[in-house]
Order: structure tokens, then sequence, then C-alpha cells
């Protein structure tokens, strides 16, 4: 009887424990089949959808000087999603994130109230350069979180990696990670250097961040 009125709100989830597990012990964690192949196809299908409507914009847009500067450090587009005008596939998105975000606030304490995230698209011959997630006046940025959309089948040959620069005992090591469909990263915004190495196709994701207040 007594049973009936447990809460039951709070399941163990052997992937949201492992990803917690590797961020506690290397800063870093990596998921494969977040979304399933079918999730990651609606979802790409709406990055296309948007970036032929042109509702991308440069990563940052300034004056003409300003905009060859950027391009020497990023040459991704991107888009800005809004959660209260969500499409389907955004529903879907959010649907797996808000979920992540309440275990991670209940058994982490994290304290994650916040989160952004945006469409990118590498267009061949791009790049992001070696950089951090966090900006100097602003260290809300948590976790970032990147969500790789590609088709089946990248290659090596079509570059853009992630390699992420840790450290291991006061020694810089690299890990490199392809962009394959449904894989996910998170890594600790505020500590991990990274970059995405040139592209030679297009190279599609969703990149966010939970941020704290
Ligand atoms: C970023 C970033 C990594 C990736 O957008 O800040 O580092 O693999 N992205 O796309
Ligand atoms: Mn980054």
């Amino acid at each position: 009887m007594n049973q009936l009125f447990e809460d039951l709100s709070f399941v163990e989830n052997p992937q949201y424990e492992s990803i917690i597990e590797d961020i506690l012990a290397q800063q870093y964690s990596i998921v494969e089949d977040f979304f399933t192949s079918e999730e990651v196809s609606v979802l790409r299908e709406s990055l296309i959808e948007k970036n032929e409507e042109d509702a991308f914009k440069k990563s940052a847009i300034g004056n003409r000087v300003n905009e060859l500067i950027i391009k020497s450090v990023r040459g991704d587009i991107i888009l800005w999603i809004d959660e209260l005008k969500a499409n389907k596939a955004e529903l879907l998105f959010f649907n797996k994130i808000n979920s992540l975000i309440n275990y991670l606030n209940k058994t982490c304490f994290l304290g994650i109230l916040h989160k952004e995230f945006h469409y990118a698209m590498y267009p061949k011959g791009t790049f992001y350069k070696r950089h951090i997630d966090t900006f100097q006046n602003d260290d809300r940025r948590k976790l970032s979180i990147v969500c790789y959309l590609n088709e089946d089948g990248w290659l090596p040959e079509n570059g853009g990696e992630l390699v992420l620069y840790l450290d291991e005992n006061g020694k810089e090591t690299e890990k490199v990670i392809y962009p394959f469909p449904g894989r996910v990263v998170i890594f600790e915004s505020q500590i991990i250097e990274h970059e995405v190495k040139p592209v030679n196709k297009e190279r599609m994701s969703i990149t966010g961040w939970l941020k704290t207040r």
C-alpha cells in the first residue's frame, strides 16, 4: 500500500549516471546514441530547412574588419534556437536536454537555471581555433554540450574533429573526437580548451550551454 505513495519521479538512468561519472573524473563525457538516427535526421532536416531560409547569421556580425578577424578564428554560421517557438524537431531536442538538466540538478546540485543552444553549420574550409567557452565577464556557462547531426558515414578525411586539450598531471594531451551523428560531447566550459579542425565537408551540429545564474 505504502509504495503507492513513493516518489517515483526519480528513476536512476544509467546513461546520465555515466555522464556524471565521466565529468567528475575527467571533466568531459562522450555519449554515443544520445539521439537515435531517426532523431538526428529530424534535427538535421530542421537545420537544413532554416539554413535554406537564410535564417542563419554569420557567427558574429560587425563591421568588415571585425568580420575578417572573426573569420580567422571561427567560420561556422549559427542560429540560436528559441525554445518558446520550437518546431517539432526542436521540441524533441529540448525534451531530452531538459530531462538531462533535471537529472543533473537532482543528483549533482549543479544549479543549472538557464540554457542556450544554437544550430551550427561549418561550410567546407572552415574551423574554430583553440578557445575556451567562457567570456571574461561572464562565468555562468558551466557545461558545454555539442550534438552532432551529420549524416551516417562521416569519414576521417572529412576533418572537423573536435580536439579537447586535457591536462594529465601537468602534461597536455589531446582528445580527438569525430563528429559522428547521434554523438554528444559534454564538457566543463570553464576548464577545457578545445578547437574544431578544418572541415572538408559541411559539418552540422547543435551546440549549447547549461548555465547557473
Ligand atoms: C563551440 C565549439 C565544438 C564543436 O561552438 O564553441 O567549440 O565540436 N564547438 O562543434
Ligand atoms: Mn567552444
